[in-house]
């Protein structure tokens, strides 16, 4: 597999392979949409066309700049694959401009209808998935399997913390051999966090997956805080809450604040909430459907939500 995977500080040297094909991500910062609004602040209406591009932000001090809007697999690429669309939900998301992938060996075949989706466009994606198991041996089966999906990794995820400390070593090892771009760590549950925490202070991972929405803000009292002063990158998952807040008794009356916002429908709403704190750096809402990858799309640019925006936001999911 001869995928160089992306730019970041761990492998800054453009291959003759990659610099032959310039990647899309060395220097932009904005990505996807290419005609910007009339008035120039991004407020066009969703779906356009002509929207404001999609807003990129740098994961961490190691990472590239990336679409704040990614597309998370867990069970959603395998209901695509069960209507026949996983290919276009795929595609569908590199048309838009989202170039964060998330995946994992526990999400059944995520990891192989994602390599098949994205065929001969590989390069357009940062390509996150995990390590997920006890046993070292297996860790390393792991990364070899990604690597025959996809080539470099271009972020290698310790999945909920399972063994990290032997999955570290081998993969700060799979990094020095550029197998892999940078090394991540994820946990879903606010018990890990202190260990999440611990391990972020060694300086040893370079980007985290936490979930953040308005009914999980354990993150805000540690977790944030100290990603943002040491250079760490953040993903968030579960910015629905698993779909659970989307099922929320909202009007569209309810929205109409948030309309100047480019902000049309709830699940909108949620996703511009979370990016909303730029100390998130890329969301990965997860959808079994083409539309609603164009849908979240839409939503990850300026003008961001103030605090206001953000209360009426958690008031309209249930919490205040
Ligand atoms: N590391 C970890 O421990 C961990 C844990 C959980 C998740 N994750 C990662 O984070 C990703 C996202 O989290 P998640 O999948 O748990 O939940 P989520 O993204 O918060 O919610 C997914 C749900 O939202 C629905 N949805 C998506 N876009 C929508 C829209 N525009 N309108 C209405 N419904 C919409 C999806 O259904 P449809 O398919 O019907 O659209 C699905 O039921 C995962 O896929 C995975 O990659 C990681």
């Amino acid at each position: 597999m001869g995928n160089p995977g992306f730019q970041t500080a761990h492998s800054a040297v453009p291959s003759p392979e990659n610099g032959a094909e310039p990647s899309p991500f060395n220097s932009t910062t904005v990505k996807g949409g290419v005609v910007p609004s009339e008035s120039g602040t991004g407020r066009s209406p969703a779906y356009s066309g002509l929207m404001a591009p999609l807003e990129t932000r740098r994961l961490g001090r190691s990472g590239p700049e990336l679409a704040v809007v990614g597309l998370g697999t867990w069970q959603r690429l395998e209901a695509a694959a069960a209507s026949g669309t996983a290919g276009s939900v795929v595609t569908t998301a590199l048309d838009e401009g989202v170039d964060v992938f998330d995946s994992s060996p526990m999400y059944g075949r995520a990891e192989a209808l994602l390599a098949e989706g994205l065929g001969d466009r590989r390069r357009e994606a940062f390509v996150a998935t995990k390590i997920w198991t006890p046993s070292a041996e297996e860790g390393a089966t792991q990364l070899d399997r990604a690597w025959d999906w996809y080539g470099k990794v271009d972020l290698m995820q310790i999945h909920n913390l399972v063994a990290w400390q032997d999955h570290l070593v081998m993969l700060e090892r799979a990094r020095e051999e550029d197998r892999v771009g940078l090394i991540g760590a994820t946990h879903y549950s606010a018990s890990a966090f202190g260990e999440l925490a611990s391990l972020m202070e060694t300086g040893r991972i370079d980007a985290i997956q936490i979930p953040y929405n308005p009914a999980q803000r354990e993150v805000e009292d540690r977790i944030l805080p100290m990603a943002k002063d040491l250079g760490i990158g953040v993903l968030v998952m579960r910015p629905f809450g698993e779909g659970g807040l989307l099922r929320a008794d909202v009007r569209p009356d309810d929205l109409e604040p948030l309309r100047e916002y480019g902000v049309e429908t709830w699940a909108q709403a949620l996703l511009k909430w979370v990016l909303s704190d730029r100390r998130c750096h890329v969301a990965i809402p997860a959808t079994s459907r083409p539309e609603r990858v164009r849908e979240n799309a839409a939503v990850g640019r300026e003008p961001w939500f103030g605090p206001d925006e953000r209360a009426l936001v958690s008031r309209l999911a249930g919490y205040s």
